[in-house]
């Protein structure tokens, strides 16, 4: 196949659709860079509750944002982030820090650094990107988009599943109202809000395995190839 430099690929969609799962493996398949932009937000969220940030105060969130020592590496074991020298990979995928991320994602100072980032990062290499504005915002000249969607029972079902594959206790209502009130987070904030760019390719992966998913999206690449 025939790369560019420039070469972006966007995956957009829901928490729990499976669309980083789907990018990393279509990453790979490519011997394209991952970018998973999701982490980047919740490095910023980090850093704010790590430097007491007033997370009501939107102008110190845009000056905290602006400064962050954001370091990100993929690393055989998974994705590698850091901030000013602290190993982050996984203090960002706490609740606390999920829960505090709508303070930040609505906020155009924020955004406005992220999208920097963001577009220098993917103009290095070909890069699949992942996140909620990747083909809408950041990336709208992609050479392919997808927004990759699921019902959101079944969204709650895979999260049981994770949660009970890493003996995490959880009760089942109170994820799924939890994912319902990021999907509205997402899908309703006034900026760069969560919904499919003109021409992606929507897949519904409701019924489909993972398998299946990185199928599809790979004939779709190699169709127009
Ligand atoms: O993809 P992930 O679930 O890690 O994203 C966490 C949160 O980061 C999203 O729910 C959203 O609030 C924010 N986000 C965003 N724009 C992106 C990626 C993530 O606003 N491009």
């Amino acid at each position: 196949m025939t790369t560019a430099k420039h070469d972006v690929i966007t995956l957009d969609g829901p928490a729990g659709s499976g669309k980083s799962t789907i990018a990393k493996r279509i990453a790979k398949r490519l011997g394209y860079a991952f970018l998973d932009t999701g982490a980047m937000y919740r490095a910023a969220t980090w850093w704010a509750l790590h430097q007491g940030v007033d997370m009501n105060n939107a102008e110190a969130l845009v000056a905290s944002t602006r400064a962050i020592p954001l370091e990100m590496e993929e690393r055989s074991e998974g994705l590698y982030v850091g901030v000013d020298g602290h190993d982050v990979s996984q203090a960002i995928r706490t609740p606390e820090v999920t829960n505090a991320i709508k303070k930040l994602d609505g906020i155009a100072g924020v955004r406005a650094k992220m999208v920097e980032l963001q577009q220098h990062i993917g103009t290095q290499q070909p890069t699949v990107a992942d996140g909620r504005d990747m083909g809408t915002v950041v990336f709208p000249n992609a050479r392919f988009k997808f927004f990759v969607d699921a019902s959101l029972e079944e969204r709650t079902r895979r999260r049981s599943e994770e949660l009970k594959s890493k003996g995490i206790q959880f009760d089942a209502e109170a994820l799924k109202q939890d994912i319902h009130i990021r999907d509205e987070n997402d899908r309703n904030r006034s900026i760069a809000p969560l919904r499919p760019a003109e021409g992606a390719h929507i897949i519904d992966t409701s019924a489909m395995n993972l398998d299946e998913v990185e199928a599809q999206v790979l004939a779709i690449i190699e169709a127009s190839l």
